[in-house]
């Protein structure tokens, strides 16, 4: 069999990025040949920052991988998946809680494309316990986020305080 290019599709609702994300995205991205970061666009979300700046602050804190592409999708998962060809879809597991929501998404999208796997990462363990809400509560009540988000994401949420 012919050597299958392999393009990643790594989806989240990244509101903001944080050093996690990254994480996540740093491993999909040694495993593909092609990766997509998207920012799913559906309202289905309290969000605080805009598509577009979602979208901005992943394009600033992934510089420094080359070829990653970000992007935005709406509607669902699997039919960005297959517009853009993604053979793989990444999702990051940071604990046991994560697990049974997304063992259930992992199914409904495969029962939905057929073609589509679902890999999932484990962060190091630093970021096991940072998610976008617990920063965004912490960066609102006027603590310090330096240790969980890029500096670029640290200084956005500086105008929500
Ligand atoms: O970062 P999040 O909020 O955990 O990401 C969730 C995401 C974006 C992966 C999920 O909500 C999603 O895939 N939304 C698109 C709509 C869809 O396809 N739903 C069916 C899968 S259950």
């Amino acid at each position: 069999m012919a050597n299958k290019k392999i393009i990643g599709l790594y989806p989240g609702s990244f509101d903001p990025v944080t050093n996690g994300h990254l994480d996540i995205a740093e491993r999909a991205f040694k495993i593909c040949d092609e990766l997509h970061v998207a920012v799913v666009a559906n309202p289905s979300k309290n969000s605080l920052f805009s598509i577009a700046e979602r979208v901005e602050l992943l394009k600033k804190t992934t510089k420094h991988l080359p070829k990653v592409v970000i992007s935005s999708f709406n509607g669902l998962l699997v039919n960005y998946a297959k517009e853009i060809k993604a053979n793989i879809i990444f999702r990051g597991l940071r604990a046991v809680s994560d697990f049974e929501f997304e063992f259930q998404m992992a199914l409904i999208n495969r029962s939905l494309h057929k073609d589509i796997e679902v890999v999932f990462l484990v962060p190091n363990e630093k970021f096991i316990f940072l998610s976008s809400s617990s920063i965004k509560e912490v960066a609102r009540l006027g603590g310090d986020v330096s240790g969980f988000v890029p500096h670029e994401v640290q200084k956005a949420l500086q105008k929500f305080k």
